[in-house]
């Protein structure tokens, strides 16, 4: 699958491709500075040791890609997706965004919408946004040697691309939980900030969720 990566430049990002790009699927690094792309897609390319790692503006990047994940900050949202919509028409949109603000009274701050995963369908009518991948740790994905201990957790209101998702998630050796509609994806969101906050009181780098029972 060609997968593009909104701000693959970051932590989130990168390491969500370099899993999947050895999972032998084509990665596209998506950047607001199309240079910055190419430097990160070069030095994936190495690390991997994977081909199939290119890097482009985001607008090129979601053009190019069969799945469009978002991997940037909440308050990025909006102007970068503005000008996605014609780009992103008809394809499934991976949300991992969470939207938390260090510093303030409040770590979790969902937008208007209920949630970013809610603001980015929003933004992009014509997709079919699903919320996933938001309790996989950054430093988790980056130890590609290591299997990733955490069940993944999706919503979304179309079953073909949440299926598109488990997919994905199994090509990374994830078990996917499929929580329903993407009016579930407030709650998926804020149980990052709960993660967020064990991290840093147990100075963990990855702490994540098991769902038992099932
Ligand atoms: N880090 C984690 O462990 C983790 C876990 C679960 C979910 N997430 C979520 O995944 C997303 C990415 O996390 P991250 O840690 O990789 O974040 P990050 O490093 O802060 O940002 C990722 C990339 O987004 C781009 N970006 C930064 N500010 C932006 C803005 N205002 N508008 C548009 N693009 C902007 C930057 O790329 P360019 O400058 O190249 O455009 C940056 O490299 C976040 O929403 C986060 O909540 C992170």
């Amino acid at each position: 699958m060609n997968i593009a990566i909104l701000g693959g430049t970051g932590k989130e990002g990168a390491g969500l491709g370099a899993r999947w790009a050895l999972a032998g699927h084509s990665i596209i690094i998506g950047s607001r500075d199309g240079e910055r792309a190419r430097g990160k897609a070069a030095e994936m390319r190495e690390k991997t040791k994977k081909l199939t790692i290119i890097g482009h503006s985001n607008l090129d990047a979601a053009r190019l890609g069969d799945v469009v994940v978002l991997a940037l900050p909440a308050v990025g949202l909006d102007a970068t997706l503005r000008p996605l919509a014609d780009a992103c028409r008809g394809k499934v949109v991976v949300s991992t965004v969470v939207p938390l603000t260090f510093g303030g009274p409040r770590l979790f701050t969902p937008p208007a919408a209920g949630s970013s995963a809610e603001e980015a369908q929003a933004l992009l009518p014509d997709a079919k946004v699903v919320a996933a991948f938001h309790h996989i740790a950054a430093h988790e994905l980056a130890e590609t040697e290591h299997a990733i201990e955490c069940d993944l957790l999706t919503c979304g209101g179309d079953a073909a691309a949440k299926a598109v998702v488990t997919e994905l998630g199994a090509s990374m050796g994830l078990r996917t939980l499929d929580v329903g509609p993407l009016s579930n994806a407030g709650p998926i969101e804020g149980i990052t900030a709960i993660l967020a906050t064990i991290n840093r009181r147990y100075k963990l780098k990855n702490s994540g969720i098991k769902i038992t029972g099932v």
